[in-house]
């Protein structure tokens, strides 16, 4: 499907997704958030796609929700509406994993859509913030509760509440990101880590989203019974018994997702 506010390439099992609002440095709005649920949609159920990488500009991966689409709406309109709900329920349920690629800035929206993909790779011009208490409201994608968990309830609050921006050091530091790189390598590494997924089982790494995933919704040991019994499930799949197999016999495994 062609898309007007995003780019979307599949090469060799991985779908590289470019926002694409230069205009507005990817600012989220009503179109792009539709359009993206669609394309994550489709690569979930495309054959070819193994691994999805979600990506902005050299200059921004998304300065937030659109300021002037939001402007002028009243309460019951957002509250009817249920503004952003619907659409980011779209993009965490998308089974297939999702590799933020952040370059420049993550603000607000932006910042709260990477953190609601698998994890984030980041260039070295990388800034994360949550600036809405400068436009008088709060976070709205989930970023008061998923940024106090990726790095703590001081760091977090300090944020919500002062708008400062973390730069890419310091979010690796925290524990916001899982690498910094180059911003010129930023896509290419994080095309190779896609790729290192896409040679996995793909049920057993749908599965690990899973359970990891589990980590954030529930308790530690329904969490632990719900990895266990995975883990078990997993013996009823013919990619263990080549796993295991290739791994005795010395040689690379052949995974066929069964
Ligand atoms: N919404 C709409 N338009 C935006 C935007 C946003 N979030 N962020 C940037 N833009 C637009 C600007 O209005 C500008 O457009 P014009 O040329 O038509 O004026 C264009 O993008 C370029 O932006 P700047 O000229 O401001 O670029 P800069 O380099 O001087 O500054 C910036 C960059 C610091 C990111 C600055 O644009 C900025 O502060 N943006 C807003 C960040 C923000 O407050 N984000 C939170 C939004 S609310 C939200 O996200 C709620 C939620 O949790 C759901």
């Amino acid at each position: 499907m062609a898309y007007q506010t995003l780019t979307v390439e599949i090469d060799d099992y991985v779908a590289l997704i470019r926002l694409n609002r230069p205009e507005a440095l990817n600012a989220l709005n009503s179109q792009l958030l539709s359009e993206l649920g669609n394309a994550l949609a489709e690569a979930d159920q495309n054959e070819k796609v193994r691994c999805i990488v979600l990506t902005g500009s050299e200059k921004a991966f998304a300065a937030g929700a659109d300021i002037k689409e939001m402007a002028e709406k009243s309460f019951v309109e957002v509250y009817n509406d249920d503004l952003f709900g619907a659409e980011i329920d779209r993009i965490t349920a998308t089974r297939k994993p999702i590799i933020a690629a952040v370059s420049g800035y993550a603000l607000g929206g932006g910042c709260e859509l990477a953190m609601a993909c698998d994890f984030i790779i980041c260039a070295d011009n990388a800034k994360f913030g949550q600036p809405e208490i400068n436009l008088g409201v709060i976070a709205g994608i989930g970023g008061t509760q998923r940024l106090t968990r990726f790095v703590g309830k001081s760091k977090s609050m300090e944020m919500h509440l002062t708008g400062r921006f973390m730069d890419a050091t310091e979010a690796e530091r925290a524990g916001l990101v899982s690498r910094v790189v180059p911003a010129t390598k930023l896509i290419p590494e994080a095309v190779a880590t896609a790729r290192k997924i896409t040679e996995k089982s793909l049920v057993a790494v749908m599965a690990a989203k899973e359970a990891v995933n589990r980590a954030y919704e529930t308790t530690m040991r329904e969490g632990i019974l719900f990895e266990r019994r995975t883990f078990q499930a997993l013996f009823a799949t013919e990619d263990q018994k080549e796993g295991m197999a290739a791994f005795l016999e010395k040689r690379e495994p052949q995974f066929r997702d069964r």
